[in-house]
């Protein structure tokens, strides 16, 4: 069995695009691997949250994916400022890690551009953080997309140093998680645009009621319909295709084809049942959300669960670096 390790920047709820891009298969994941989720609140320092919106982050965070599917009886999910682990080995690698390859990160040169008065040297390290994460479980695998990519490559690039500069062979070299034919799913946005996003604002979200999911949905763009039988869609009904092509049936998805090729669409009808099979899928996790939400002692145990596995699982690991680099007790 391999170890994944994946990591959930506490920012913003989660939407049908992050649940059927990544989430779903998360869920699928952990029965066959050995998983740990965290939520990355140190990461989320670099920007400076507000303290009094911090736990509210990253509660959400953990709620969502609880009432998702991820199991805490199967994974470990945890919190990553409840293992310390995390921020020794992170110093330990900042120690190998140079300035000219961390400023040279694409994320880093971005975020600097974007916020030149806040460049701060967290923002700077984000990559070892994020090994740290990563090593410190000696994961075989991680699931990340194209923007992680770089930073993976990263971790390998620090593994592989500290293995060669201490002629050890302690670190593995983590590879990207790709589910077995299955190409990743892009969910569209529901005003015409490729991507479902939350900072572009067409998103439904899993805690969406169903008169809120029916009200965007019946605000999405269409037209007039088609002009001739068989015509090509225009991007926007493409979209509404594929959405329905995720959350319908095959028989749905047939029917609605051949009315568009046979020009009897009416979209009011295909955004009904789009809306209808929408809530389907999201109702059940919308109200196990709320149940979590507020449920204090079951969070409390999970946390706690949580925070334990991936210590014993960080600690074996940080002993082993410390040995090989030379502290010892009196
Ligand atoms: N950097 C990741 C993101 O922005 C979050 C993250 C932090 C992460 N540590 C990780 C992901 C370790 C995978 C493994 O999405």
């Amino acid at each position: 069995m391999e170890t994944v390790v994946s990591g959930i920047r506490s920012t913003g709820n989660l939407h049908l695009g992050n649940y059927y891009g990544a989430l779903r298969n998360f869920v699928k994941m952990q029965k066959e691997n050995n998983c740990f989720f965290f939520i990355a609140d140190y990461h989320s320092l670099t920007t400076h949250p507000d303290p009094k919106m911090l736990h509210g982050n990253v509660k959400n965070v953990l709620t969502e994916y609880l009432a998702a599917g991820i199991d805490p009886e199967i994974s470990t999910i945890y919190v990553q400022s409840d293992v310390p682990e995390v921020c020794e080995l992170y110093l330990l690698l900042n120690m190998h890690a140079y300035m000219g390859e961390l400023s040279k990160t694409a994320s880093f040169k971005d975020k600097a551009r974007k916020n030149p008065e806040n460049v701060n040297a967290g923002l700077l390290t984000y990559p070892t953080l994020m090994a740290a994460d990563i090593l410190m479980h000696n994961a075989d695998r991680v699931p990340v997309g194209k923007d992680q990519e770089q930073h993976l490559e990263m971790t390998r690039k620090f593994a592989r140093r500290f293995n060669n500069l201490y002629n050890v062979e302690l670190f593995k070299e983590p590879k990207v998680y790709v589910e077995e034919g299955q190409e990743l799913i892009k969910i569209p946005g529901l005003d015409g645009s490729g991507k479902m996003g939350k900072s572009e604002g067409n998103c439904i979200y899993l805690i969406d009621d169903p008169k809120t999911i029916e009200k965007k949905v019946k605000r999405a763009l269409t037209d007039e319909g088609p002009k001739a039988p068989n015509s090509e869609k225009p991007d926007y009904i493409e979209n509404l295709f594929t959405l329905l092509k995720v959350v319908s049936t095959q028989e749905v998805v047939d029917h609605f084809e051949e009315k568009w090729n046979t020009c009897e669409i009416r979209y009011g009808d295909l955004k009904k049942q789009l809306a209808e099979d929408m809530i389907k899928t999201t109702n059940p996790i919308r109200e196990r959300i709320i149940d979590i939400q507020n449920d204090e002692a079951y969070l409390h145990k999970v946390t706690k669960m949580g925070a334990e596995k991936a210590r014993e699982s960080a600690s074996k690991i940080v002993k082993e670096v410390r040995q090989i680099m030379g502290f010892k007790p009196f």
